[in-house]
């Protein structure tokens, strides 16, 4: 017997059998039962799930950072997926139908091996394998899983499935997806840069004429909102900025602004750390992203100036290492940050397949 995306395995008909041999169950009890199988699908000796929302999370989460410790997944997922999956966060996507978009692989053991996100509005397609099934046979399930699950929510329609921030150095993730169909994105190269903290540190040095503070509040949204958009066009929205100031993630001391002695907002640095990463990974990472200066008040030494206070700031706070990401065509971001100790750690690209 087939069903539609899931396979009817041994244990739906052992399960009918116990259901049937006790017998004051009724038989909307043992539909139910069936129900609760059926909703599963197997490979090899792994079975696959919805995902129930907190129940799930910290399981994901450790899969989450054993990928990253594996060197598996770059860097900002952790933070990310769990602001995705967070109703309340700035990230949570109301396009995300948790049931049906998210799902997760456990082995006979318990241990969750895969998980995977499909969302078309924003997110694309986000998806974890322990590294020891990296490459293999529940890889290819999870894709398989993905491109079927966007392929019914395009009810058909022709669509590009976006796997994003893939690392150039998962050379077992890089063949799955092409083993998939999946190709590189060449326009979309994107670098992931690191600054340890724990070596010397040069002190900010503001131009005349120019201070650095951290947002005082509300009352200076506005202004910041249209400073970042001067620099990176439609980056953030007021509403936006309103939401990331009330998430517990959100530290004011490190929301950064260069302002002229006219009161004018110049340049920006926006700091934060995940602090359940902090608790888990081995080094304890920052990050400083995004980072901006106002097209008239630029090559006067702002960014490097206030991206040196974050940097301090962060240090000051226990923070080993600054990570940020940069796009491989933005030659002068690129410049500023190995001006200032950044290294590329390893470069990232999208990969994409219309369905
Ligand atoms: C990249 C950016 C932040 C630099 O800001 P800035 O205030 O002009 O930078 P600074 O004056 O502090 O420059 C510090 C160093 O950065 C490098 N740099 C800055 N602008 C550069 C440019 N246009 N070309 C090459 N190098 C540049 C130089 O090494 C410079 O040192 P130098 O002046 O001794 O040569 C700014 O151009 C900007 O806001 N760009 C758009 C937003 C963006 O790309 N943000 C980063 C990605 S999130």
């Amino acid at each position: 017997m087939r069903y539609i995306g899931t396979r009817i395995t041994s244990t739906v008909h052992e399960k009918i059998a116990q259901c049937l041999e006790e017998s004051e169950m009724s038989m909307e009890t043992v539909t139910q039962n069936i129900r609760k199988v059926d909703n599963r699908t197997q490979v090899g000796k792994m079975n696959s799930y919805p995902f129930e929302g907190n129940r799930d999370m910290e399981a994901v989460l450790e899969l989450l950072l054993t990928c990253k410790a594996n060197k598996s997944i770059d860097h900002f997922l952790p933070f990310m997926l769990r602001l995705v999956l967070t109703p309340s966060s700035l990230l949570s996507s109301t396009s995300i139908d948790l049931g049906t978009d998210v799902r997760f692989w456990k082995k006979h053991d318990g241990t969750v091996c895969g998980f995977a996100l499909v969302d078309l509005s924003v997110w694309g397609l986000f998806y974890l394998v322990s590294p020891s099934e990296e490459g293999g046979e529940l890889e290819q399930e999870i894709l398989s899983w993905a491109c079927n699950r966007t392929s019914h929510i395009s009810r058909g329609e022709s669509i590009t499935l976006r796997c994003r921030r893939v690392r150039e150095d998962n050379s077992k993730r890089i063949s799955s997806l092409a083993r998939q169909g999946f190709r590189r994105d060449t326009d979309r190269e994107g670098l992931r840069m690191v600054r340890p903290l724990d070596v010397p540190l040069d002190e900010p040095l503001m131009p005349r004429g120019f201070k650095i503070r951290h947002l005082s509040g509300p009352d200076d949204i506005d202004a910041y909102v249209a400073l970042v958009n001067s620099a990176i066009p439609e980056a953030t929205s007021v509403e936006t900025h309103q939401r990331w100031i009330k998430t517990p993630e959100y530290i004011p001391e490190l929301d950064l602004i260069a302002v002229a002695d006219d009161g004018t907002f110049a340049a920006f640095c926006q700091s934060y750390y995940d602090p359940l990463d902090l608790a888990r990974s081995t080094r304890r990472e920052g990050w400083t992203d995004p980072i901006g200066t106002a097209p008239a008040y630029r090559k006067k030494g702002l960014a490097r100036a206030i991206v040196l206070e974050a940097l301090w700031r962060l240090k000051r706070r226990g923070i080993e290492d600054a990570v940020l990401g940069v796009a491989g065509s933005n030659e002068a971001a690129q410049k500023l940050y190995e001006s200032i100790g950044y290294r590329v750690i390893y470069k990232m690209y999208d990969y994409v397949k219309v369905l």
